[in-house]
C-alpha cells in the first residue's frame, strides 16, 4: 500500500470559549490508492486528533444533505467530495451562522426555503396522467437533497436578504412546472416575491450542486412564464419590461439611436483609424461590438481598443455598424422570445464574414450557444472571443513587443468562463503580454460573479453593486495591486467599486503590449 500525507486546516470556533475563530492544522496519512471522501477523513480526524470537533452528517451517501462544508473554498456535501491533493482547507459553509466549528444554523436557509412554499399545491380537478416527456421536464428538480450548497454559494443570497436564493427558486419551479398542479399563478407569484430577478444567472450554484440541477435555467423559465402572464406582467420589477420594450423598439439595450452604433465612439480614435471605412464592408473577419460597448461611454474604450488592435496587426476586418442589432442575450435572460437572431445572422453572412469576434462575453455566448439552439443547427460562420482570436494570432507568430510590467488577478466573466468554457485563452494572452497572474482563491468554474449579469443590475442595482464589492474584496485578498477581466460589464462594475485596485480590461493590456 502506498500512502500519502494530507494536511488539513480545519476551522474551529466555540462561542462559549475565550479563544476566537482559528484553524487547527492536522496531518493525516491516507492510503494513496484508496479513494476517500472528505467526510470519512474528517471522521478520522475527529477520532484520532480532535475529539471535540463539531461535525454534522447523517446518511454519508449523498441523500440527507446535512454534511455540506466549504472545502478548499467550494461549498459541497463532504460525503460526496473526494480527497484530492495533499492539502485541504475545511470551513463551515458560507452564508449562514456558525453554531460551533463546522456546524451551522440552517434556520435562515430553511426560512427562505419555506417562505417559497407558502403557496400550497393544488392538484387538477381531473386526474392527469403524467407523460414521460412531462416528467423529464421536471425530473432533475426532484433530485434535490436540500444540502444548501447552492444557497451557500450564491453571491446574491450573500448580498441581498430579499433574495430567497437558488434552492427556493428550484422548489418554486418544481411546483410551477409540475403538470399535475393547477395553481401555477400562485407559484409564479411566489417566484416574483422571492426575487427570481435577484439572480445573475451566473450558474455557480449548478457548478457546486452534486445533482447538477440547472437552477438558472429554471429561473429563466420562471421569468418567461411571468413575462407572458398578462396579470403578473404588471407586477414585474418596473425596469424589466422597460428594458425588454427598449430592445424591441431601438434594437439595443441602451435606448440609443442604433444608427449611431459605431459613430458614438469612432470619433475618439479618428486620428488612428477611419472607423466609417470599416462599416458594412466585405471581409473575412467581423467584430461584433455589442450594445453596451457601443453606447456606454464608460466602456466604449473596449471598442476603441479592439479596433485599434485589429488595425495595428493588419487584420482585414469589418464591423456591422447600424446593421448590428442587440444580440438578444438580455431578452433571453428575461425569458423573452423577441430578438434579432435571424437579422444578425443574415447581416454577418451577407458580408462574407467567416470569423466573428466578440469582446462582450454575453454577445459571444448568445451566438455560440443560443443562436444554434434557436435556428436548430450550426451558424454559417465561426465565433470567437477576442482572447481566443488573439491566441490564434500568437500561434500564427504574432508577438508582444512591448510587454507590460504588471501583477494582476484575473476575474473569469461568467458568460465567458462557466457558460462558454473559455478559461485559458485570457490567461494566456495576459501572461504573454507580460502580466504576472495571481489567481483568485475561487477561480475558473468556481469564480464568483461580478454582479452585473442576469439582469440583476436592471432589477436591483443595489444588490448588483454589493455582489461587485464582494468580488473586489476577494480580488484584494489575492494581494495583487491590479485586476484584469475580459468583459465590458465586469470591467464597468469593478471600476465603479475598485477600492484602490487598478482595474483593466484585457484589450487595454493587449494594446499596450503590442
Ligand atoms: S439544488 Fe443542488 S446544491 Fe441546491 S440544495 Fe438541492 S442538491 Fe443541494
Ligand atoms: S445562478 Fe448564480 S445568482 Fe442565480 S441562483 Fe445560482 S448562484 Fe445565485
Ligand atoms: S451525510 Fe448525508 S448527504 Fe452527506
Amino acid at each position: 500500500m502506498e500512502s500519502k500525507k494530507v494536511e488539513l486546516n480545519i476551522f474551529r470556533y466555540d462561542p462559549q470559549a475565550s479563544l476566537g475563530p482559528h484553524y487547527d492544522r492536522v496531518e493525516v496519512e491516507v492510503d494513496a490508492d484508496m479513494p476517500t471522501t472528505v467526510l470519512e477523513l474528517l471522521k478520522r480526524v475527529q477520532q484520532e486528533h480532535l475529539p471535540d470537533l463539531a461535525l454534522s452528517y447523517s446518511c454519508r451517501t449523498g441523500q440527507c444533505g446535512s454534511c455540506t462544508l466549504k472545502i478548499n473554498g467550494i461549498n459541497r456535501p463532504s460525503c460526496k467530495t473526494m480527497v484530492e491533493g495533499n492539502a485541504l482547507a475545511i470551513e463551515p459553509r458560507d452564508n449562514c451562522t456558525i453554531i460551533r466549528d463546522l456546524v451551522v444554523d440552517t434556520e435562515g436557509d430553511l426560512e427562505r426555503l419555506l417562505e417559497g412554499r407558502t403557496a400550497f399545491r393544488t392538484r387538477r380537478k381531473t386526474p392527469h396522467r403524467v407523460s414521460e416527456e412531462e416528467y423529464e421536464k421536471v425530473s432533475d428538480m426532484r433530485e434535490c437533497i436540500e444540502c444548501f450548497a447552492c444557497m451557500s454559494t450564491c453571491p446574491v443570497v450573500k448580498a441581498s436578504s430579499a433574495a430567497r436564493g437558488p434552492l427556493t427558486m428550484r422548489g418554486i419551479a418544481q411546483l410551477a412546472f409540475d403538470p399535475r398542479i393547477s395553481d401555477v399563478k400562485n407559484h409564479l407569484t411566489e417566484a416574483l416575491k422571492g426575487g427570481c430577478y435577484l439572480c445573475t444567472t451566473c450558474q455557480k450554484c449548478t457548478e457546486t450542486c452534486d445533482k447538477d440541477i440547472n437552477i438558472q435555467k429554471r429561473v429563466r423559465q420562471l421569468r418567461r412564464a411571468l413575462y407572458y402572464d398578462k396579470s403578473l406582467y404588471k407586477k414585474l420589477p418596473k425596469n424589466i419590461p422597460l428594458v425588454m420594450d427598449t430592445i424591441k423598439a431601438t434594437k439595443n439595450i441602451l435606448n440609443a439611436d442604433n444608427t449611431e452604433r459605431a459613430s458614438s465612439w469612432a470619433w475618439l480614435i479618428e486620428d488612428e483609424v477611419d472607423v466609417s471605412s470599416l462599416i458594412n464592408r466585405k471581409a473575412k473577419v467581423g467584430y461584433f461590438v455589442g450594445c453596451v460597448t457601443s453606447f456606454k461611454p464608460s466602456v466604449d474604450i473596449i471598442a476603441q481598443n479592439a479596433v485599434k488592435i485589429l488595425h495595428q496587426i493588419g487584420e482585414d476586418f469589418t464591423i456591422l455598424g447600424p446593421d448590428e442589432f442587440c444580440c438578444g442575450f438580455p431578452s433571453y435572460l428575461g425569458g423573452v422570445d423577441e430578438n434579432f437572431v435571424q437579422h444578425n445572422i443574415k447581416a454577418v453572412s451577407d458580408l462574407g464574414i467567416e470569423t466573428l469576434i466578440f469582446t462582450c462575453p454575453g454577445c459571444y455566448r448568445a451566438f455560440k450557444v443560443n443562436y444554434p439552439e434557436r435556428i436548430g443547427g450550426s451558424l454559417p460562420f465561426r465565433v470567437q472571443h477576442f482572447t481566443e482570436y488573439m491566441c490564434d494570432k500568437l500561434d500564427g507568430g504574432l508577438r508582444f513587443g512591448n510587454k507590460v510590467s504588471m501583477t494582476a488577478c484575473y476575474h473569469d466573466p461568467c458568460d465567458l468562463g462557466r457558460h462558454s468554457g473559455v478559461f485559458e485563452a485570457p490567461r494566456r494572452i495576459l501572461t504573454e503580454a507580460g502580466v504576472e497572474l495571481i489567481e483568485f482563491a475561487n477561480n475558473r468554474q468556481y469564480a464568483d460573479c461580478c454582479g452585473m449579469g442576469g439582469l440583476l443590475m436592471v432589477a436591483d442595482a443595489d444588490a448588483s453593486g454589493k455582489v461587485g464589492v464582494e468580488r473586489i474584496r476577494q480580488a484584494k485578498q489575492t494581494g495583487a495591486p491590479a485586476l484584469a477581466t475580459a468583459c465590458p460589464a465586469c470591467f464597468d462594475q469593478f471600476r465603479r467599486n475598485a477600492d484602490g485596485l487598478d482595474v483593466h480590461e484585457v484589450t487595454d493590456i493587449i494594446l499596450k503590449a503590442l
